[in-house]
């Protein structure tokens, strides 16, 4: 029922600001892997502009998908499917990724597989890593759109046990540079400015989970800089302190949450996954955690940790034909597995 005989997938990922095609064997090896970043497109206006988005993928994706099979060298005909993200994301782009790849599936005549963006990001750690995946593992997945921990007891059984009851932390990461004047995306650059800065300089509040709840909140956190930044002090302050002080606070809800979850049930591993993956000091932090702990940590490469086509390509694979879906129909299809988490 899960894993069957499919080896080589072309992946396809449209459902944000990143067009990307990919080509992976049997989930775990990367042949290629094209993201055709749209910042550019988008900068200006300090956010993602859905409309923009789309119209980009629609201009960039038939070449990202060529390039993607050119770099592993191999012809549609030697697929053994295509796997593309069908939700969550944004509609108008999600829309361009689906219909290509059931164009694509139709007329090569290979299976279709549609990947939520999310389980692709929970499965990005076993790609290229030479790692299994152990079940259960604890997940916890932190991008633009999203701040979650999962427990994935297989590739088709998973539960958010904890979410963001506001922003999700790469939200906050983007919008507290824009306070700080940086530029878009501001993760990358936070994290890049917080090297030079005191992590212990500004005392930002952590969100505090209530009792008997996992949940999470990063909004407060962001009002908080934008007080400090309005106040004598913050106008006085150096960035780089108030970056790193600002990073150091996401951080701290991020694993104490993390640790509250992983004594509430047990797991054979913890996953970390999504854009804020590549967060230097999360990444420290999480690993410190799992030497704490004993509990082993798999975190992907940092390719993988923004969106990317072979993630979905990675989660098909493993998902198989509990994702499959059918390609002959041209017209919107009822079928597809806009598969939400339980
Ligand atoms: O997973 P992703 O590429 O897209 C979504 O599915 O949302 O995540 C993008 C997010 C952005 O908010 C970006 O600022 C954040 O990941 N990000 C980072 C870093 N690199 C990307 N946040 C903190 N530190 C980073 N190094
Ligand atoms: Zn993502």
């Amino acid at each position: 029922m899960m894993k069957n005989s499919v080896m080589l997938l072309l992946g396809i990922e449209t459902s944000c600001d990143d067009t990307a095609a990919a080509v992976v064997r049997d989930g775990r090896t990367a042949l290629s892997n094209v993201t055709t970043n749209q910042d550019q497109f988008h900068e200006k206006f300090g956010g993602i502009v859905p409309e923009i988005a789309s119209r980009q993928h629609l201009t960039l994706l038939t070449a990202t998908i060529q390039d993607a099979l050119e770099r592993a060298n191999i012809g549609l005909a030697d697929l053994d499917g295509i796997a593309v993200t069908t939700g969550p994301g944004l509609v108008g782009s999600l829309v361009i990724g689906v219909a290509s790849a059931k164009a694509l599936a139709y007329a090569a005549r290979k299976p279709l597989y549609g990947v939520n963006h999310l389980h692709g990001h929970l499965f990005a750690p076993f790609i290229e890593t030479g790692v299994e995946p152990v079940y259960p593992f604890l997940a916890l997945l932190v991008s633009g759109g999203h701040s979650q921990l999962v427990r994935v007891a297989s590739p088709i059984d998973l539960r958010v046990v904890a979410r963001t009851r506001d922003d999700a932390a790469g939200e906050a990461f983007d919008k507290t540079a824009r306070l700080l004047g940086l530029p878009f995306p501001g993760g990358p650059a936070i994290d890049r400015l917080a090297r030079d800065g005191d992590p212990q300089a500004i005392a930002f509040p952590r969100h505090r989970a209530e009792r008997g709840s996992l949940d999470m909140s990063f909004s407060g956190i962001k009002t908080a800089v934008k007080y400090f930044l309005d106040s004598p002090a913050g106008h006085a302050a150096k960035t780089a302190d108030v970056a790193a002080s600002f990073q150091a606070a996401v951080v701290d809800v991020l694993i104490d949450r993390l640790d509250r979850a992983a004594a509430r049930e047990s797991y054979a591993a913890v996953v970390l996954s999504g854009g804020v993956a590549a967060n230097s000091a999360l990444r420290g932090a999480f690993y410190a955690w799992s030497q704490r702990t004993g509990v082993p940590a798999q975190i992907p490469h940092l390719r993988f940790c923004t969106d990317n086509a072979a993630m979905i390509a990675a989660a098909a694979d493993r998902q198989g034909d509990a994702v499959r879906c059918n390609a002959s129909s041209l017209a919107a299809d009822p079928s597809l597995p806009f598969c939400t988490f339980r």
